[in-house]
Formats: C-alpha cells, structure tokens, sequence
C-alpha cells in the first residue's frame, strides 16, 4: 500500500505484526511506575477503545506489559512502517492545502532525525510529546486527509476528538495539551494521568508542530549569549562560558558560544549525548578530565579564539573543580533538564551516570535526596565564583527553582526573589521581548533547500529596509538578524523541514510574511508555513522564565497566553496551540503558538496582518500595563502606526508617595 493510502486508512483493518524494539535509537526513559491496580486496568481499557473489539484480548495482553514496562502505552505495532519524515506538500494526500500543511509539520516532528525518541512520539525536553501513542497518530492523520476547509480538528492532548463543522477563515485544528484541573497539576499528576492515556505534556512545539530541529535553540543561544557578553561589557570574543547539558535543546550551547565566539566548556553526564553531538560537529571536542578540560579551554581563551569543549562528567564537579583552582568564569549558566528533576533530567554527582539512573528506578526517594544535596552543592559553587566576578543567568531549565526547593543558597537577601537574574528578567525581556521581537520562523512546503535560499534573501531585504527608519532602541537587534540570516545558510543548521528562524517584531513579522506571500503568488517560492517558538513576547506566561521581567504580581497569571490562543484563532492563523507545561515544567506554565499557510492568496494577505500584528501587540500591550518603559515605547510606537488599536496606557507612581502612604504601617 502506498504512503497516501496508508494516511487515509487510520487504524489498518488487519491487525499489523508486533515490532520489535529498536535498540539503535533513542527511548523515553522508562516512567515511573504509578498507577493503582484498578488505574493500571482503567489505562488498558483506555488504549483499547481505540480498537475493535477481535483485537482487544491481544491487545490487551501486549499494552499490558508495555504499561509495566515502560510505564505507558505507545502501541508500538502501530508505528507506521514508512519512513517518518516532513514530504513535500504535494505528496500528501488531502482536500485543503492547509491540512496537508499540518501533516508536513505533524511528520517532521516524528522525523528520527529531529525528534528525541521518536518510537515513544517524543520531540525534545525528554517528555515533549506529540501524540500519546500512535493510534492517536494515525487517527489524526486520517482525519487531516479527509478534512475540508468548512471543518475544525479538535485535538485533546494528543487525541483526536473528531472533526466539527466550522467555516473557511476558522482555525483548521485546535489543540490543547495538558490542561488540568490547576490543583491537578503537579509532576505526579503528569505521571499518573498521562500513564492513564488522558493527558500529554507538549512541551511548546512538540505537541504543536512547529519544531524545526536545533536551529531554533541554536539562534536563541546565540542572541542570550551575545547579549549577556554586552551586559558585562564587550564582546563574547576571550571570554570563558560554563555551563550544562548536551541534550536536545542543551546542545545548542556550544555551537551558539562558538557562533557568538567565546569558548566555552559544557559538562555532560550522558556519553552518548557528549559523543552525538561531537559528531554532528556541534562541539569541537570531547574531555572526560576536568583538569584537562579546564586546561584545554584556558588555552583558547588565551589565544582570545572561539572554542568548545564538551566535559564527559558531572557538572558540580566541574565547578568544584573551577572553584578550587580560583579560575575566574565570565558566563555562566546550565541547562540541564531541571524541568524534569526526578526521572532523568538531572543526575546527581555522588554515583556514576548508570548507577544514578538504577537508583532512580528502584529507590526514587534516595535518587531525590541525592540530586538535592547534588543541587545545594552546585548552587554553593556557583555562588563562589559568582563573587568573584561570573554572571551567572538561570536559562529557562527551572534551576533556580529546584536548587531553591532543595534549600540551597539562592535566595535573594530581600528573602522574596532569587539571588540570579533569569535570562528573560535581564536579557531576553527588556532586550527582545518588551519590543516586540521573538522567534518567528517558516517553513517551505517545498522542501526545496533553493525555497530556503529565496526566503531568506526576501527576509534580508526587508529587515535591512526596515532598519534604515527604525529608532535607536532596536538598531541592535535589528543588526544582530540580519547578520544571523545572512550567515544562517552557510551554518548549515536545517534538519528535517527547510525552515528557518529569526527574531524580529511585528513590524518585521508582517512585512517578512507579506513579502513571501507576494513571492508564493507570482510563483517564485511554493508555499509557506509561518509559525513562532512559544517562547515568545506574548505566547507564554511563566514566572520564572518568558514573563519573569514582569513585576506588577501579575506573572502568576495566565491570561495573556490563553488570550494569545484565543485571538490567534479568530484572526486567521491554521491551527493554534494551548499547553500547560514546557520549558520549565507541568503546572509551571502556560503556552500557546500558531501554524499559518501562505499560500499567495489575498486571503492569506488578510489573515497575516491580522493575526501577526495582535499575536506581537497582545504581549507587548500586557508588558507595558506592568510599567515596563520598553514595552510603554514599543506599544505607543503601535498605536502610533494603527490608529485602531487602543491600549490602556499605566501611570507610574513616585516610590515617596508609596512610601509616604505606608509609613505609618
Ligand atoms: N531557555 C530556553 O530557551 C530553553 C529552550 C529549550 C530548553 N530549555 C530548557 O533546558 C533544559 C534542557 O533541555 P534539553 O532539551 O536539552 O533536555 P535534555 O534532557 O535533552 O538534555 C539535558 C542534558 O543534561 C544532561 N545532564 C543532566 N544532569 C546533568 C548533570 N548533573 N551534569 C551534566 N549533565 C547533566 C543530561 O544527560 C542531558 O543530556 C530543559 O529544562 C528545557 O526546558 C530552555
């Protein structure tokens, strides 16, 4: 049967044969074991509902023992068996060019060599799933085939609940992933509800289908670690960065250091990850001596050349190693899975990587123990150097947060805050964020690399229109992109989908997109797929990470993401997305993000300037209602360009008046 037959049949009519596990490419970590006996049925009674009832008592037995094995069911036999990889649009089968949009996306997500585990659905971030298990998958997909544009998809954490009726300017799918019930939503409750087959976590754009590799991870990296070198003055050129993990997303980091031009040295505990990465040519070389290490980066860093070195070991132990040679750091930062502390995301420095995870299997509440005394130290060690004179940033990896937890000494003297700055409170917020500019990025349908190359010529020239009226506050930004998307081919960064990614505001969102729409009409390019990272000015509310530079109280709130969600929908955007959890944890944050296709047509003109201007103006207008002077600018600017949009402008108050009003209390 061919490729678009296989889409359109879903779920096969003959039961396919078992598959045997791979053991060549990466899985899950096995989950904890968590459910009651009656909740180990209940998940089996789940997962079999997607079949008919001649397979239940095989399929029964099977998901059974994947339930005790691994700690959900995946399906496994129901992995399709062709190859999982993001076709050309015009290979899908389908009756709308924007469900076929969505497959492309969808397949490139599965893609081996993009996502993390890609038997077990996992993009990145070691839970970041796209389906549950591949029932779901197939469903999907088969519905997407047969979807017209006068229906919705509505997708519930990876299931697809069916298609509804709706109308041609209406969102084609709607997914959320991970809503719960707040007090439902704490990392056992992920545990248990996605053991049971009803919840998923989605990461940011795992479960929403707008992951384009490392490329994206690799232009954040790079903008953070350009910026934290101008905050202590400079450039990144002979400074020395430290820092963790060599993982999906972490393994940016020494090739963004190596683009920005520092050396830097980023300890892995896991030999496969160290070794993949050093042989994709992400980090120039691998040590598993921390003296060696230490001397190999010094060296560099005196020639004043960029460099990275990848430490085989734990990361507190190279720090302690630092400390005790009095070796003065520049940057530093860590960027291990702290989302993720108790299964798998952060391994203590006591025992060895292999005994670490035998611990965390048998003994959980000895593997906590151990990875909190491991996080006090590394805290401690932190704190030595930073007193020497290191700017240390917490990078969206929740580790402020969990070394605080575990009782380390991180907290701020005022006893409220942290002693650290996030990277958003210093520099991704009042740089980037409050001015409207995040992580926009496309998509050719084509798969033609030529498509890649037109885009971003087009992308280059608009940007450097721009820049030459744009106000001094954004020149930098503005130059850092479009030096990013003039060298952005030649750092050969695409895996999987040809997409590509830059940061820029609305003004440069919509007239980028414009400019492509014109192209894909007068059939110089096929067509597009717009989309952004979650990690946005206005896509995400998490008070430790994307709105930790929001100071009113109002960081704890999730309106502006669930608004973002909501207003994406109704102005145009394909799909739109809504997560709990991503980045830094379930029940931690809340994030949205949309898909749109350019296909040439006016009415894609319409919806683009539409749903981009308000997808940019919703966070900035929310960032300036919590005084921040950025923000405030950016929003007058705004309103200034469309006299129909209206925002309530904050009056800031003299702190003596405050003071004076409280003095008696
Ligand atoms: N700021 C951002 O923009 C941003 C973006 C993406 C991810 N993140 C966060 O960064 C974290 C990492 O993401 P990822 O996709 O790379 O996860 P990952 O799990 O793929 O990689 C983390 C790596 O850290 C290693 N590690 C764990 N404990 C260690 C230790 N004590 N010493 C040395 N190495 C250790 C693991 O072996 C793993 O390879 C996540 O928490 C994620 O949410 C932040």
């Amino acid at each position: 049967m061919n490729f678009k037959k296989q889409i359109e049949e879903g779920i096969p009519s003959a039961l396919p044969a078992p598959k045997a596990f791979d053991s060549t490419i990466s899985h899950a970590p096995k989950r904890k074991r968590i459910l009651s006996f009656e909740e180990y049925k209940l998940a089996i009674r789940n997962a079999l509902r997607y079949f008919p009832v001649e397979w239940h008592e095989t399929l029964a037995v099977e998901f059974a023992k994947e339930l005790k094995e691994y700690g959900r069911i995946y399906m496994y036999r129901f992995r399709p068996d062709y190859e999982m990889f993001a076709r050309p649009i015009a290979e899908y089968p389908g009756k709308c060019e924007q469900a076929k949009a969505i497959m492309l996306m969808i397949q490139n997500n599965l893609d081996p060599r993009v996502a993390q585990h890609p038997h077990e659905l996992i993009t990145y971030g070691g839970n970041g799933a796209v389906f549950q298990n591949w029932a779901q998958y197939r469903l999907t997909m088969k519905y997407l085939s047969e979807m017209t544009e006068d229906q919705t998809l509505v997708m519930y954490s990876g299931h697809p609940m069916g298609l509804f009726p709706s109308h041609k300017d209406a969102p084609r799918l709607v997914v959320t992933n991970g809503m719960m019930i707040p007090n439902y939503s704490k990392p056992d409750d992920w545990e248990r509800f996605n053991a049971l087959g009803v919840t998923q976590y989605g990461q940011m754009t795992a479960g929403s289908y707008m992951y384009i590799g490392p490329q994206g991870i690799v232009h954040g990296t790079t903008i953070t670690v350009l910026n934290a070198s101008r905050k202590i003055g400079g450039t990144p050129k002979g400074k020395l960065f430290v820092t963790a993990g060599l993982g999906g997303m972490s393994g940016a980091q020494p090739k963004a250091g190596n683009i920005a031009g520092c050396v830097s040295i980023t300890a892995e505990v896991d030999p496969i990850a160290a070794y993949k990465r050093h042989e994709q040519g992400w980090v120039d070389e691998v040590i598993d001596d921390v003296n060696q290490a230490i001397e190999t980066a010094l060296a560099w860093k005196a020639k004043g050349e960029p460099r990275s070195i990848a430490f085989l070991g734990n990361i507190v132990t190279l720090w302690e190693r630092l400390v005790e040679g009095g070796i003065e750091v520049d940057l530093g930062s860590d960027q291990t899975s702290l989302h993720n502390p108790w299964a798998g995301g952060y391994y203590p420095v006591q025992v060895g990587f292999e005994e670490a995870k035998e611990i965390m299997a048998k003994d959980p509440a000895r593997f906590k123990e151990l990875v909190q005394e491991t996080l006090r130290r590394h805290a401690a060690a932190i704190n030595v150097l930073s007193a020497r004179g290191m700017y240390f940033f917490d990078y969206g990896n929740a580790f402020l947060l969990e070394a605080s937890r575990a009782g380390a000494d991180i907290m701020a003297e005022n006893g409220i805050g942290l002693k650290y700055p996030s990277y958003v409170q210093d520099i991704m917020g009042p740089m980037c964020f409050d001015y409207g500019f995040g992580p926009f990025r496309w998509v050719c349908t084509s798969g033609d690399p030529k498509d890649l190359e037109q885009t971003d010529a087009i992308a280059c020239e608009v940007m450097e229109k721009i820049m030459k009226d744009s106000p001094s506050e954004i020149q930098q930004q503005m130059a850092d992109n479009i030096h990013w998307i003039k060298e952005a081919g030649k750092n050969k960064m695409v895996v999987g989908s040809q997409a590509r990614i830059l940061y820029a505001d609305a003004e440069g969102r919509i007239k980028i997109a414009k400019a492509f729409n014109k192209a894909i009409r007068k059939g110089k390019i096929s067509p597009v797929v717009l989309g952004r990272d979650h990690h946005d000015v206005s896509g995400t509310d998490s008070p430790y990470r994307e709105t930790s530079n929001i100071y009113d109280g109002s960081q704890f709130t999730a309106d502006m993401a669930v608004q973002n969600f909501v207003g994406d929908g109704f102005r145009g955007a394909t799909w739109i997305s809504l997560h709990n959890g991503g980045g830094v944890g379930w029940g931690e944050v809340m994030n949205g993000g949309f898909g749109m296709l350019l296909d040439g047509s006016k009415d894609a003109d319409r919806r683009l300037k539409m749903m981009l201007h308000w997808d940019v103006n919703n966070g900035i207008a929310r960032r300036s209602w919590a005084r921040n002077d950025e923000a405030i600018f950016a929003i007058k600017r705004a309103m200034q360009d469309e006299p129909l949009l209206q925002v309530t402008l904050p009056n800031k108050v003299d702190d003596s008046i405050i003071d004076a009003a409280t003095s008696a209390e």
